[in-house]
């Protein structure tokens, strides 16, 4: 446990850490995600790197697609990477999106190759865990069984999991790997909930009823698999950030707000404690490239809002509960 005493004046804050099921790796439930970094300069990603560190967080997102690879490679310059810090460091990578052929790719001779490209771009010799992207239609189970054993048998992957799947997709794959998936990360959020909308209003004649992805919190839950929330504070797909957004979501907000007021935390924190609560366990990948507001989501790490708020605030966001 790091203490964040100090930053929080009318308490201590704590960044929580996670056994990840079925690994050796005991994690921060703040993730640095690294799919903006190329916006700012080798310094800048130096500065937000170490306070990231500074803060406590240990596992740091990336893929080969963001920024076209410069993310990684800036990322690696930006630290200079070295076995010493590496060792600080759980690293994840993702792949199996190939945006210059317009699809997704499972292929063993493309998921090998990107690995390479990306222990290379990140000046290491190992990923922690590598997660596949998006669910490829044409995936071929065996197929991707034997790229995940040539890369763990040669060191150079740790872990495997995936991101967007859902439970049907999670199975198929798992039939035929030798390792556990342990990882699936998907978009989570105040204002973008509908892992846990349906479930709350269960076989109503409702839009919130309609389970857009088999119930895939549930079963990761039931398989000890770790959820990622990906663009915590996002709306929609990439629509913009929902905090201090008053015009759009008043309610949400002015309810966030006074949250924060009685926490003594910023708002930023709430919307980070409102998806750490949840009884999953889950981890919270930010993409934030400001060091304050690095910070200041860290404070939510640990904050345990009670049922009520975290009712109140799922409530403020628009969503139903019967
Ligand atoms: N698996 C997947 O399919 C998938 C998809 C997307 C993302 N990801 C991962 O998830 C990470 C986070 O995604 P994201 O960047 O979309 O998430 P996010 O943390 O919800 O959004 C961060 C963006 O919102 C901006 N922002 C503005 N006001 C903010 C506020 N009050 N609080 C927080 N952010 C505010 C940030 O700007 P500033 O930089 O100025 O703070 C930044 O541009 C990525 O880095 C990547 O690692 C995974």
């Amino acid at each position: 446990m790091i203490s964040l005493e100090g930053d929080n004046p009318k308490g201590r804050i704590f960044l929580k850490y996670i056994n990840i099921a079925n690994t050796e790796l005991n994690a921060s439930n703040i993730i640095m995600g690294n799919m903006r970094i190329n916006q700012l300069s080798a310094g800048e990603a130096e500065k937000l790197i170490r306070t990231a560190l500074d803060e406590g967080i240990n596992y740091f997102d990336h893929a080969d697609i963001y920024g076209k690879g410069q993310c990684e490679e800036l990322f690696s310059e930006a630290i200079q990477m070295n076995p010493d810090i590496r060792e600080k460091m759980i690293i994840q990578s993702k792949c199996g999106i190939r945006p210059d052929l317009g699809c997704f790719d499972f292929s063993e001779e493309h998921i090998i190759n990107s690995v390479n490209g990306i222990l290379k771009r990140l000046k290491t010799d190992y990923l922690d865990v590598l997660l596949l992207h998006r669910p490829d239609p044409l995936m071929e189970p065996e197929e991707v069984a034997t790229a995940f054993e040539k890369l763990h048998t040669s060191g150079k992957v740790k872990y495997f999991g995936v991101s967007n799947f859902n439970p049907a997709q999670i199975e198929l794959l798992q039939k035929t790997l030798p390792y556990k998936l342990v990882i699936n990360q998907l978009q989570f959020g105040i204002a973008h909930t509908p892992m846990i909308d349906s479930g709350i209003t269960l076989n109503m004649k409702v839009d919130q009823s309609i389970n857009r992805d088999s119930s895939i919190l549930e079963y990761c839950r039931l398989h000890d698999i770790t959820i990622q929330a990906w663009s915590p504070f996002q709306h929609g797909f990439f629509e913009g950030v929902f905090l201090g957004d008053y015009e759009k979501f008043p309610e949400l907000n002015n309810t966030i707000d006074k949250m924060a007021e009685k926490y003594g935390v910023t708002s930023t924190a709430i919307a980070v404690a409102w998806i750490t609560r949840h009884p999953a366990n889950m981890q919270v990948v930010l993409g934030t490239t400001k060091q304050q507001r690095l910070k200041d989501s860290c404070q939510g790490s640990d904050i345990r809002l009670t049922r009520q708020e975290w009712y109140q605030i799922y409530k403020a966001a628009g969503n139903m509960v019967p």
